[in-house]
């Protein structure tokens, strides 16, 4: 125990003071002690322990005045005491309240050092996706075709068999059905149906001219499903898009320099165009659309020598189906066979790309191995 400490143990008597002129210099001590604990206070854990160490009720140094000097003072000494100990209190009180404060300040501005937002820091980078190639690709193309004129129209992918086929001119028993044989859906027992996922993006041609009078323009691009076995280029899920022109004037050379128009801007002012006859049942006449292969430049050679493996050495790669609609189709719409004209163009998507881009199997696409799709930012 300190000098100071066995004082305050002690009674004023046993400590010699005997005369009121005697306690102020004892409470002086008593304060310049106290100032120079208040002083080593740095933090809340100190403040608490310094506050106890004054107040605390059962040994604080306010006890122990109380106790020792205070009460066991003779009446002479007693006034001075406790003037002396209220003005001591009083200075006490203000300096702890004082401390408690700079501390909680200073573990507030502390804290907003700690937390401090620094602006200048780079932020944190994330890997940003981008679209995938069908995607890319569909806008590319709805681009070209925006830029003569055409606007997109998207359809629904659950069908009924009306419009995928039969106002497609393509009834029951037709045997183009048995090419496109499909998915249909599993429906509740007295749910209207039957209802398919569609085979193509075709049944939004009927859609669109229900809703519409011509001049009709647009493309419709899309997801469709075939119950197609998965190859290198064949998947039971991929992507078309449909063109549809109808108007009171349109006519086959429209219709060629349309494609031929496309297809340069999708592949390049190089490459040449060519038409085979065929047949769809909502087209008359009916064509296969083919580019000259843009692997080889058309020669069926390939650089390295040898026959080109993309055409096959034929110089030409198929594209799409195409064709003049077939005027049975204007009866399913109510439209006037004799008053208007059009072409219809189903571009299957996926192929598109690949040939673009050369990839050599269509499953990648569906795959989502970040590898290739990286390599299409
Ligand atoms: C049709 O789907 C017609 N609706 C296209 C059409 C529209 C003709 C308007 C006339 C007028 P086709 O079945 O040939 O046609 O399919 C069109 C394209 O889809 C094909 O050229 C091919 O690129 C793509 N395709 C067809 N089946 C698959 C498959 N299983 N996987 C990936 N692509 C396919």
């Amino acid at each position: 125990m300190s000098t100071a400490d066995s004082k305050l143990t002690q009674t004023l008597a046993a400590l010699g003071i005997t005369s009121a002129e005697q306690v102020p210099s004892l409470f002086a001590a008593l304060r310049t002690r106290f100032d120079t604990d208040a002083a080593a206070v740095k933090d809340e854990d100190s403040w608490k322990a310094h506050r106890d160490a004054w107040l605390g009720r059962k040994s604080g140094v306010f006890t122990l005045v109380t106790d020792n000097w205070l009460k066991t003072a003779t009446p002479e000494l007693k006034r001075a005491v406790g003037a002396a100990l209220n003005e001591l209190r009083g200075h006490v009180d203000a300096q702890i309240e004082a401390r408690r404060a700079e501390v909680e300040t200073g573990a507030a501005t502390a804290a907003a050092a700690r937390e401090r937002v620094d602006l200048s820091l780079p932020g944190v980078i994330r890997p940003i996706g981008t679209h995938h190639l069908i995607r890319q690709v569909f806008q590319e193309i709805e681009d070209i075709f925006f830029s003569i004129g055409f606007s997109v129209v998207e359809g629904p992918e659950i069908e009924t068999p009306y419009y995928n086929f039969e106002a497609l001119n393509i009834p029951e028993f037709h045997p183009v059905r048995d090419d496109m044989d499909t998915f249909y859906l599993d429906l509740p027992k007295g749910a209207p149906g039957p209802l398919l996922l569609r085979t193509h993006t075709s049944p939004v041609q009927i859609h669109t001219m229900e809703k519409r009078q011509p001049p009709v323009r647009v493309i419709v691009p899309g997801k469709v499903y075939r119950r197609d076995n998965p190859d290198a280029t064949h998947s039971f899920m991929f992507h078309q898009i449909e063109g549809l022109a109808v108007d009171s004037d349109i006519t086959f050379c429209d219709f060629t320099g349309t494609i031929d128009y496309f297809v340069k801007q999708f592949f390049g002012e190089g490459v040449k165009t060519r038409f085979r006859p065929s047949y769809f049942p909502f087209t008359e006449p009916s064509v296969e659309f083919d580019a000259s292969c843009i692997f080889c430049g058309g020669s069926g050679t390939a650089k390295s020598g040898g026959t080109c493996s993309k055409c096959k050495g034929s110089g030409w790669i198929e594209l799409f189906g195409a064709g003049m609609v077939d005027p049975a189709v204007y009866g399913f719409v109510n439209y006037d066979p004799k008053k208007v004209s059009g072409f219809a163009f189903g571009i299957g998507i996926d192929r598109l790309a690949m040939l673009k881009y050369g990839i050599d199997d269509i499953q990648l696409f569906f795959q989502n191995d970040v590898r290739f799709l990286q390599q299409f930012p």
